[in-house]
């Protein structure tokens, strides 16, 4: 992080992902990009996004090792994000019931839905290799991001 705090970091990775998302309409590429940013900046283990696609999650564009392709409805942390419509920490996977291992060397996880007009588009995982990694500023933030690509999806759809 180069002597930042944790919280100058986040407000410099906002302002290149605003950056990179203005003038672009494409969901996918935002999404893309914004991966890529959020994973060199925080170094964390897995960085992506799972598309809500009809009645289940789909694997979208991440940075990290392969992770499963599709997520049932309410199933995993994604699927209970969505569930719930709302953030969720996991300070230790193991502890989660139903949580999914893609990778044996995640140990904590967050997950945030990406929400328009109510509706849950996609949710953005992080999962890191020690406990305990995210808390309330992560949240903060990341939840912030979430809101700009929502914006960004709003920008060239209308939502019925
Ligand atoms: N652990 C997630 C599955 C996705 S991977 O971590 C990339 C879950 O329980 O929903």
């Amino acid at each position: 992080m180069s002597g930042q705090t944790k919280e100058e970091n986040y407000i410099q990775l906002i302002s290149n992902i605003r950056g990179l998302l203005h003038g672009e309409s494409d969901f996918i590429a935002n999404l893309a990009n914004t991966c890529s940013l959020i994973y060199y900046s925080l170094g964390h283990h897995w960085v992506g996004f799972y598309r809500v696609i009809k009645d289940e999650l789909v694997l979208g564009p991440f940075h990290g090792p392969v992770a499963c392709t599709r997520i049932e409805f309410g199933k995993g942390v994604c699927g209970k994000a969505w569930e719930q419509k709302g953030t969720i920490i996991v300070n230790d996977v193991h502890q989660f019931p139903g949580h999914i291992a893609c990778s044996e060397l995640s140990n904590s996880e967050i997950v945030i839905p990406i929400i328009v007009k109510e509706k849950v588009l996609a949710v953005l995982d992080l999962d890191s290799v020690e406990f305990y990694t995210f808390d309330e500023i992560d949240q903060l933030y990341l939840e912030d991001i979430c809101r700009i690509l929502a914006e960004s999806y709003e920008r060239k759809f209308v939502i019925s």
